[in-house]
């Protein structure tokens, strides 16, 4: 099988790395990838959001299966196009991406299908949303409804504070058209997990329960990134929980998509708050997260480019995910000053030397190769990841690892995992 990712991140990273061990795949594409994925996959210059680029690449190539990385060209519409060119293609249609698109479709869509999330109000102007506010306590959500580059969301654990982000969405409108709209909600309290699903249209199988690490520093503070590591499994999703997110969020989703006329494909990423009442949704994404998938990944024993196929064609009903045994670490290296702005070429050393350590994979998330060295070019620069047989030792691992890498004013959070290990230390007294 010829496989095609379209992306260039560590998610992708990690993608290309899952598919080149299917013993089904004999040629990785990635468009456009990168010089980190160069090793793996024959890498081809056309944009992750050139959506016809990407579509006439996929002709000339005829892929036997694309898979989607990243949410912009899922929302453009990638897969109806790879469909229209009779390409098997992995992921949500445009029509579904809106449940990661548009925060008041997902909102909407939940409140007609009763799967459980914060509640919440829409508004299009200052003033209605200022007037909106009255019906909510503190801290209260105010959410950009399109897509913001992680960026959207505000908890306000004030009133002054609420209103700021109303005027930075409507008057300053810093996030353009994706502030048309904006979303109210009650701010829910717990602990977060993301339970990423695969979808073949009726049937949604989860991937192992994984935890984000959002705040740039250690102990969640600071302000928030893409995502500074991420571990699997997350043992705050106990079995009962996983079995309550299936049947009150993952199957009713499935169920409701398909009867709106737009049945659900591909990943769909659950970012929930474990509250008191049970799982609640915070947010939908339309696609593998941004690092969970490099814990996750790792873990999994079954095929990749086979689970996508079956998902392809509705085929996923009755197949197990087989997983190995153990757990896996992701901390992600960052480049000084991310998440604000960030320098770019710093030279990467020990990039070798880390990876000497067994059940270790460096991916590379924002790297470039310059005159024969690796250099950053983003602000999430390496992911270092980890398998072992117990958390604890891949946590280990992977920061044994992480300390073999050195770039100037590199900075990584130390702290991974650490929750689930001193609640686990907890349960064992
Ligand atoms: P998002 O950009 O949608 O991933 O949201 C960013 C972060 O905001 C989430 O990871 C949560 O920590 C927080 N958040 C979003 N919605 C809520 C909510 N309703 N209650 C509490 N925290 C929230
Ligand atoms: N890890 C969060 C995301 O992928 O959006």
């Amino acid at each position: 099988m010829k496989v095609m990712v379209i992306g260039s991140g560590g998610r992708e990273h990690a993608m290309v790395w899952a598919l080149r061990r299917s013993a089904q795949v004999n040629e990785v594409l990635a468009a456009p990838g990168s010089a980190g994925m160069a090793r793996e996959a024959r890498c081809l210059p056309v944009a992750a959001d050139d959506v016809d680029g990407l579509a006439a690449l996929a002709r000339q190539e005829q892929p036997d299966l694309v898979l989607v990385g990243p949410e912009l060209p899922l929302t453009l519409g990638v897969v109806d196009r790879l469909q229209a060119a009779g390409i098997p293609a992995f992921g949500p249609t445009a029509a579904c991406a809106r449940l990661e698109g548009s925060k008041h479709f997902a909102k909407q869509f939940m409140e007609k299908y009763r799967i459980p999330t914060a509640a919440s109000r829409t508004v299009a102007s200052l003033e209605e949303g200022f007037q909106a506010l009255e019906a909510f306590g503190l801290p209260v959500v105010v959410k950009a409804d399109g897509l913001a580059a992680g960026k959207g969301v505000t908890v306000a654990p004030t009133r002054a504070e609420a209103e700021a982000a109303l005027r930075q969405i409507f008057e300053a409108r810093v996030f353009g058209p994706a502030g048309d709209r904006v979303v109210i909600e009650e701010c829910l309290a717990g602990e977060e997990a993301s339970v990423l699903a695969l979808c073949d249209g009726r049937t949604a199988a989860p991937l192992l329960p994984a935890q984000d690490h959002k705040r740039v520093f250690d102990n969640d503070e600071g302000p928030n990134t893409g995502g500074m590591g991420a571990y699997a499994p997350a043992p705050a999703v106990t079995p009962e929980i996983m079995r309550r997110v299936q049947q009150e969020i993952l199957d009713p989703v499935m169920a409701g998509m398909a009867k709106e006329g737009t049945p659900y494909h591909g990943v769909l990423y659950a970012g929930l708050m474990l509250t008191s009442d049970g799982p609640k949704v915070i947010e939908f994404n339309c696609r593998f997260g941004d690092p969970e998938t490099q814990a996750v990944l790792p873990l999994l024993a079954s095929d990749l480019s086979d689970l996508a196929l079956a998902c392809v064609k509705g085929q996923l009903a009755g197949r197990t995910v087989e997983w190995k045994p153990g757990a896996a670490v992701c901390v992600v290296l960052a480049a000084p000053g991310y998440p604000a702005s960030y320098p770019k070429g710093l030279a990467i050393t020990g990039l070798t030397e880390a990876e000497l350590i067994p059940e270790i994979t460096v991916w590379h998330a924002g790297t470039d190769w310059q005159d024969g060295r690796w250099v950053t070019q983003g602000g999430r620069v390496l992911n270092v990841v980890a398998r072992a047989e117990t958390l604890a030792q891949a946590v280990n691992r992977a920061y044994q690892a992480a300390n073999r890498i050195q770039f100037k004013g590199m900075h990584y959070r130390r702290d991974i995992a650490q929750r689930a290990l001193v609640a686990g230390a907890q349960a064992a007294r």
